[in-house]
């Protein structure tokens, strides 16, 4: 892998409401290495779009950043100016959201749209800015690419807005993109060229991805590691295969299990719900859906046990005392299932 691009260090970000403070990310760290996709999965409310946006300095108002660093190449974006940030998202650091419907201006020409960053980033001329605009509109698939940067957002389809939205993402070759789920909206085709294109222009210009999603089939295709998010927390982190073929913590196994399977597409969503995060429990934050739940993740939060050097999870089952457990039998059931289908992928 190369060059560590981003490292984001004990993050802690409140919202203020009139309730009291929701604590949303608890200690969140991670880091990010040239070229690489690093996913970050997690049922919704888990903390994945707070946690991206916070290093766009794109956090809502009633947001406070209690703790932690955001290293870009070793800068602290958390210190910077908002004049500075300015001059860093979407050119240094590009997003898509995720809903991209309502990320377009309905009443700009998609051309104008594409070729503003820029002109703005780059202070590349209107002219030229127009023609780069149209190289990009046919690197991400739209066809009368020439005819078509006159049209307004109105005039394409879901599919073709979203290529659109990664278009304006793309065009100054930023050196982090973030995807916030960018394909939910989307139907299955559809999605399937949308991530295929991403990642031909991932290789084509080396761009670094974290990809948010709550699909884990998804990950499974796009990603070389995973971080799993729950209640504001990191809570398992690996390579893709460690997450999938070794997931240690119950709450990944629980996350696996809701995956659609080819020969089942019912999803077994986890029993229980996640904590308050106005008063979060002090102990494991999974406990009470914990079907393997010990007296001490009532009482202390697990620290990061060591897997491998690249897999680590927070749970006490790793505690060299605790019982073994091992995944429920429809994990293995499915990672056979996974072995095959990767095996046929590869030959
Ligand atoms: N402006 C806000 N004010 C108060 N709480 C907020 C605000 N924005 C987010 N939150 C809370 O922060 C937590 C994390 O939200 P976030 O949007 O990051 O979840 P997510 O993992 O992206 O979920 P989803 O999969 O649904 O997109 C949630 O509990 C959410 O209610
Ligand atoms: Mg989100």
């Amino acid at each position: 892998m190369g060059e560590r691009i981003l490292d984001v260090k004990n993050l802690k970000i409140n919202f203020h409401t009139y309730a009291g403070d929701v604590k949303a990310i608890r200690d969140v760290s991670f880091h990010l290495d040239k070229g690489e996709t690093l996913a970050i999965v997690g049922e919704s409310g888990s903390g994945k779009s707070v946690t991206t946006k916070s290093l766009m300095g794109l956090l809502a108002n009633n947001a406070e950043v209690v703790g932690g660093e955001i290293l870009y190449h070793g800068d602290d974006l958390l210190k910077k100016s908002e004049k500075d940030m300015q001059g860093i998202r979407g050119k240094d650091i590009a997003m898509i959201f995720q809903d991209p419907m309502t990320s377009l201006d309905p009443t700009m020409k998609i051309g104008q749209q594409i070729a503003e960053p820029l002109m703005i980033h780059k202070h590349v001329e209107k002219k030229k800015a127009w023609t780069q605009a149209l190289e990009i509109m046919k690197l991400v698939g739209i066809a009368n690419a020439e005819e078509r940067i006159n049209d307004y957002p109105h005039q394409f389809s879901g599919g073709q807005r979203q290529r659109i939205v990664i278009a304006i993402a793309l065009v100054c070759y930023p050196e982090i993109l973030i995807a916030d789920e960018p394909t939910t909206a989307l139907d299955v085709t559809i999605q399937a060229q949308i991530l295929d294109l991403m990642k031909e222009l991932q290789q084509k210009i080396e761009t670094s991805i974290i990809f948010i999603t709550h699909d884990l089939g998804v990950v499974a295709g796009m990603a070389d590691r995973v971080a799993v998010m729950y209640a504001g927390q990191i809570i398992e982190y690996g390579t893709v295969d460690e997450i999938f073929y070794n997931p240690k913590h119950p709450y990944t196994w629980g996350l696996l299990n809701s995956m659609p399977t080819l020969s089942s597409t019912k999803l077994e969503a986890i029993p229980g719900t996640p904590p308050d995060l106005l008063d979060p429990p002090k102990g494991d934050p999974f406990a009470a859906r914990n079907p393997y739940a010990m007296k001490i993740d009532a009482e202390k939060k697990p620290p990061f046990f060591k897997v491998s050097d690249t897999h680590y999870a927070a749970t006490w089952l790793l505690h060299p005392d605790a019982p073994k457990i091992t995944p429920p039998d429809e994990i293995v059931r499915r990672q056979a299932i996974w072995q095959k289908m990767q095996a046929k992928a590869n030959k």
